[in-house]
């Protein structure tokens, strides 16, 4: 019988805390009362810190398990749509028939962009980064929606999460149009969401893209995989910034600023600009060696991981899917695809990754994948940002509609100065 009750004993003080358990990982010691017994617990990067209970998603980085509501990512990757996915991970529930094409419906009618939203891409070079214009298209939708819904309302939530994921694809395409100094390509809501994404980036006002369906599901199972991820960085960005009661839209912001490091988000692209540096499979020794050295800053980007110690599971899926992209595309001789599966053979048969526990994440493929599907580098972070959107605005609606719902606000420990008292300037030293 496992314990349900912790013992911390300090200041000889025997302190008792509840131990809490969940469906599935390590069992939680609640902490909250520690306060009034005059302590505080430390654990910057949260490494062993749970910031709420969750019911969304599921990861047992040792085992290398994904689950979004109890179903398995490869299941869900293999067999349902990305639009499923975003009912799935709103509602608790895979729909049936009638509630996918009444969610499909609503998406379609939310898709829409307000004209005024048209002229923000105007402030922006061509060469700026698109994660930078993507924020201020979302900031834009918080200015024209602000207001109009009210966020203690589960209805109205679910009504910004509509507009967020049926206008996601759009802003992301607008970035990508304006970078291109391209005309924008409005939504066809008949076709698919993933198609409509492609015809939107490949298309023109006069010639629609020829879309291949190979790669229209590509898309569609990268979006799958990227849904969502518990509480990584740019999620619990979300849940901190959305427990003041701001704006949803703002809340959303916030996460994409925290996606876009490369420690996060960002990996996706800087794994592909890694393996471009690379440039030959003779050199992949040269930069393993880099990421091994602890006095260089270089690590391999799209290996490691905060919580899988094991194989990431999206990075299984998305190996395969690179593979089918590249065959359909004609280039499954590419050189970039080589340097990868050569430098994943490497690192896992090297002492430092073994011992570190480092594998690819999903990242690791996402890039090459990305770069055959004719993505450029600058616009694997908005594909990112995309797809996790549906996760982060799932995540910002658990936790309003949460009973013990408060205002994230972290304690420290200060070891600044002692009090003092001012000194005049013409006094100091
Ligand atoms: C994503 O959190 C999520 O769920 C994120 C994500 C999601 O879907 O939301 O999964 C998406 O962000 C995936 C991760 C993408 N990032 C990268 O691929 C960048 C490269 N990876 C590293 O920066 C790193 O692995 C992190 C940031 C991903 C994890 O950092 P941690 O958990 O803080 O790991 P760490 O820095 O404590 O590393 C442990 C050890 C260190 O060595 P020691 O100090 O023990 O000697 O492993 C080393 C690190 O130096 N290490 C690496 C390495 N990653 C960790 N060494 C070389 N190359 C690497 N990639």
């Amino acid at each position: 019988m496992s314990d349900t009750t912790a013992h911390l004993k300090a200041n000889s003080q025997d302190i008792e805390f509840p131990i809490l358990k969940g469906t599935y990982g390590n069992p939680v010691i609640d902490i909250t009362t520690l306060g009034k017994q005059g302590f505080y617990t430390i654990d910057p990067g949260f490494l062993a810190t749970a910031s709420c209970e969750s019911k969304i998603t599921f990861i047992d980085g040792g085992k290398g398990i994904l689950l979004y509501r109890g179903y398995p990512i490869e299941q869900l990757a293999e067999d349902a749509c990305f639009l499923e996915i975003c009912y799935l991970l709103l509602h608790g529930e895979l729909p049936n028939t009638q509630q996918y094409e009444k969610f499909t419906n609503t998406i379609c009618q939310h898709m829409p962009i307000p004209k005024e939203i048209h002229c923000v891409l105007n402030a922006f070079k061509k060469d700026a980064h698109p994660m930078a214009m993507l924020m201020s298209l979302i900031s834009a939708l918080a200015g024209y929606y602000h207001g109009k819904m009210d966020i203690n309302n589960p209805d109205d939530r679910l009504e910004a999460a509509y507009h967020l994921i049926a206008k996601i694809p759009t802003l992301a395409a607008m970035c990508y149009k304006h970078s291109c100094g391209e005309e924008i390509v409005l939504p066809q809501p008949e076709l698919g969401y993933a198609e409509n994404f492609m015809h939107m980036l490949q298309s023109t006002p006069h010639r629609n893209n020829n879309i291949k369906p190979v790669l229209a599901k590509a898309f569609d199972r990268i979006f799958t995989l990227h849904a969502d991820h518990e509480q990584n960085a740019s999620t619990s960005t979300v849940r901190l910034a959305g427990s003041t009661g701001t704006d949803p839209f703002a809340s959303i912001v916030a996460g994409v600023a925290a996606l876009w490091g490369p420690a996060h988000g960002g990996a996706n692209e800087a794994a592909l600009n890694m393996m471009r540096e690379i440039g030959d499979e003779s050199h992949i020794n040269e930069y393993v060696d880099k990421a091994k050295d602890k006095n260089d800053p270089f690590r391999l980007m799209g290996f490691g991981h905060r919580v899988y110690k094991n194989y990431d599971p999206r990075a299984k899926v998305m190996r395969a899917t690179c593979h089918e992209v590249l065959d359909e595309q004609g280039c499954h001789d590419d050189p970039l695809f080589k340097i990868a599966l050569k430098l994943e053979k490497i690192a896992l048969e090297d002492q430092y990754f073994i011992d570190k526990k480092l594998y690819p994440n999903v990242d690791f493929y996402s890039g090459i994948t990305l770069n055959a599907l004719g993505i450029p580098p600058n616009m694997f972070t908005v594909l990112f940002a995309l797809a996790r959107t549906v996760g982060w605005i799932a995540h910002w609606h658990e936790m309003l509609g949460s009973k013990d719902f408060r205002i994230g606000r972290p304690r420290q420990l200060y070891t600044g100065s002692a009090k003092r008292d001012f000194v005049k300037m013409a006094d100091r030293k």
